[in-house]
């Protein structure tokens, strides 16, 4: 499923800075194919032409605001890093663990593009003057282990890495760390924990990673989409960049949006920031044959559902947001009519806590304390109370309650299914026992 649906005549550098180069047949855009194809021009461009600063504040112009699911500005982060003379230099780390449920954007670029995501982290590396770099990739990626392994070599091999990049004297490399494949490693303090050996908790905050993250010392950590939307930035301007959706959204560039569930053709788009929900359905053929839409999660199981007459809003950050929702990475999860928000809640909470880390106590209770309560209405065996407990329950697992993010994101499709669909939550304490429900998902089906 993780494959653009795009034919290769469709897609152009100006207008797919992404995925234009990738091959209908999926196979992995190799060194000289890349080469030959503009790869690589932006480090060229950019050591000659930029410092460190100038660099940090073109990104920071063109509004890449990083596609990982927090949106926060790139450009931004890197100019927070501690970097200036005297310092010692750091690390850029690309968050390469995709584990949300619903996502597999990432693995498209480093399956059949690996060397988009090391130019961009050159061009990260030099902004932020690291002196390493590293991609924490899930562990689970093979193909795309060894695409980036292969890569990296070439690169490697060409100049692009090691000393005195491309003759420039600014010496700079990327090693590979897989992950053993939990969910909470993407949490960027928990996966700069992993990198250094130690457990995947989340690192309290101040100091922010900017100042002491990997070993101490200044580190960034990015998205892998983020990072291979810093090239085109370089080679094209920050106008064109900032102007790519045409108006639609603030936010500028380009996305890969995607669909999976029930429809009749999930895959991957890349479109511009702020494509409708309407339009990336459409391209997945609508909903399967006798189905219409219920919900949809705009951007990972973290993320609050939407109803059908939300599908005209375009997705971004703030618009998806003040609709109560999250876009989180921006890959939809279509919910059909058939299928019961109730069991679709209870498989989300078991991920969520299953990947607990258990370092807070509403998360590392209260999310299975949740799960049991949602069996229950599953089952119809719900008792008067247990809704108003899940409501506070996720009231007890929002923001500046726990260490990190990962409880707020488990509250978030709770509550809203909640909201939208009290109705079928009642139901799960009203129904005669014993009587099925539509369309159940098995447990640990995540
Ligand atoms: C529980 C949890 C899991 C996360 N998983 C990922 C992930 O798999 N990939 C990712 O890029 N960001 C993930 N994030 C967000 C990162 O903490 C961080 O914000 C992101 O890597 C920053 O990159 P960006 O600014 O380029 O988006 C996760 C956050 C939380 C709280
Ligand atoms: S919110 Fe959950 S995952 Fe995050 S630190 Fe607390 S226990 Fe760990």
């Amino acid at each position: 499923m993780s494959r653009i649906l795009q034919s290769a005549s469709e897609r152009r550098a100006e207008t797919h800075p992404l995925t234009w180069r990738l091959h209908d047949d999926q196979s992995p855009v190799l060194y000289d194919e890349y080469r030959k194809t503009e790869g690589y021009e932006s480090v060229v461009k950019a050591l000659s032409n930029y410092t460190p600063e100038s660099l940090t504040d073109e990104v920071k112009e063109a509004n890449l605001r990083g596609r990982g699911g927090a949106g926060f500005s790139a450009g931004f982060k890197w100019s927070l890093t501690m970097k200036g003379e005297g310092v010692p230099r750091g690390y850029v780390v690309c968050n390469a663990d995709e584990m949300e449920p619903g996502t597999f954007k990432d693995r498209l670029l480093m399956e059949q593009q690996p060397h988009l995501l090391i130019e961009g982290m050159i061009l990260s590396g030099f902004a932020n003057r690291a002196k390493q770099g590293y991609i924490f990739l899930r562990g689970e990626y093979h193909l795309a282990a060894e695409s980036i392994r292969r890569a990296l070599a070439d690169a490697r091999a060409n100049g692009w890495l090691g000393a005195s990049v491309n003759g420039s004297g600014w010496d700079f490399d990327i090693a590979l760390h897989t992950g053993a494949g939990r969910y909470i490693c993407g949490e960027e303090t928990a996966l700069i924990n992993s990198l250094e050996g130690k457990r995947a908790n989340p690192r309290a905050k101040p100091p922010f990673p900017g100042q002491s993250g990997a070993w101490g010392l200044p580190t960034v950590v990015n998205n892998v989409e983020t990072l291979c939307s810093v090239p085109g930035i370089i080679n094209h301007g920050v106008a064109w960049f900032q102007n790519f959706s045409g108006g639609a959204s603030a936010d500028g560039g380009s996305k890969i949006f995607g669909v999976s569930g029930k429809v009749k053709n999930p895959g991957l788009w890349e479109l511009p920031m702020g494509t409708t929900g309407r339009e990336i359905l459409e391209r997945a053929g609508g909903m399967r044959d006798g189905l219409s839409l219920k919900s949809w999660l705009p951007g990972g199981g973290s993320t609050g559902f939407l109803l059908p007459e939300h599908l005209d809003l375009g997705i971004d950050f703030d618009t998806i947001g003040k609709a109560g929702s999250r876009m989180g990475t921006g890959l939809l999860t279509v919910v059909a009519d058939n299928q019961s928000m109730v069991s679709l809640a209870r498989n989300l909470e078991e991920f969520f806590a299953r990947e607990s880390c258990g370092w807070c106590t509403p998360c590392r209770d209260g999310l299975p304390w949740s799960v049991k309560i949602l069996r229950a209405l599953e089952a119809g065996e719900g008792e008067p109370g247990d809704i108003e407990l899940l409501e506070q329950m996720t009231l007890d697992l929002g923001p500046g309650r726990t260490f990190c993010a990962h409880a707020p994101g488990a509250a978030m499709p709770l509550a809203s299914a909640i909201h939208h669909f009290r109705d079928e939550f009642e139901r799960g304490i009203t129904r005669p026992k014993g009587e099925a429900h539509a369309d159940p998902i098995p447990v640990g089906s995540v």
